[in-house]
């Protein structure tokens, strides 16, 4: 299938997954989360989120394959990325994991090539703030999830407007969409999903 984006050209798109591969090698623990009362850390966030997953579970925009370390290995995994030079990263990482029950495709979360609520946790992680069309994303998690699906998400979202941080989200926003495969500093996601898209 054809990702449907093609903006970035191929070089950047090579250079990104060689940085995010690298970015991975950076131990979770040692990010700390700033002003969320229940976790400390990045890690303790994402164990207690991925470490009872169970079924299927569906994470779009996996990249270099940062979330794998965090997963039962029962589980049986699809991910849908839509830059083909992340895929080799992705799968050595599972290979060194010991897992096997993956199923890696190249698509993009527009357009899920899964079956209507067929999945029991769609899994985002810093991957709203790139893609191209946030309410289609949204319509598809929505139709690829079962009745009684979940979907967890971790996102970074916009600053509150008037404030220096969301000035500064503004600002480079065009330089940094550029640089980083289509990533918007400035984007309300969390709006976006809890009023518009109603999860
Ligand atoms: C900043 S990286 C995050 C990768 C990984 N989820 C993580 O947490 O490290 C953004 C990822 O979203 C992917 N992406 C961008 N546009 C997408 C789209 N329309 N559908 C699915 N994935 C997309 C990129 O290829 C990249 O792998």
């Amino acid at each position: 299938m054809t990702p449907h984006r093609q903006t970035t050209p191929d070089w950047l798109k090579r250079l990104f997954a060689w940085g995010m591969a690298k970015a991975n090698t950076a131990d979770h623990s040692t990010i700390k989360l700033k002003g969320c009362s229940s976790y400390e850390t990045m890690a303790q966030l994402k164990q207690a989120l991925f470490a009872d997953l169970d079924g299927r579970v569906l994470e779009i925009g996996p990249g270099a394959g940062v979330n794998l370390s965090y997963y039962p290995t029962n589980i049986q995994w699809i991910g849908i990325e839509p830059n083909p030079f992340m895929h080799s990263y992705l799968k050595q990482e599972a290979e060194r994991l010991g897992l096997h029950n993956i199923k890696l495709r190249l698509g993009s979360a527009e357009r899920l090539e899964v079956e209507d609520n067929s999945i029991d946790i769609v899994v985002s992680t810093h991957v709203l703030c790139s893609v191209t069309n946030l309410a289609t994303t949204s319509r598809e998690i929505r139709r690829v999830l079962k009745p009684d699906g979940r979907f967890l998400f971790i996102e970074h979202v916009a600053a509150q407007c008037g404030t220096w941080t969301r000035r500064i989200q503004d600002g480079i926003e065009p330089v940094w969409k550029t640089m980083f495969d289509n990533c918007h500093p400035n984007r309300e996601t969390g709006k976006i999903i809890y009023r518009k898209c109603r999860f």
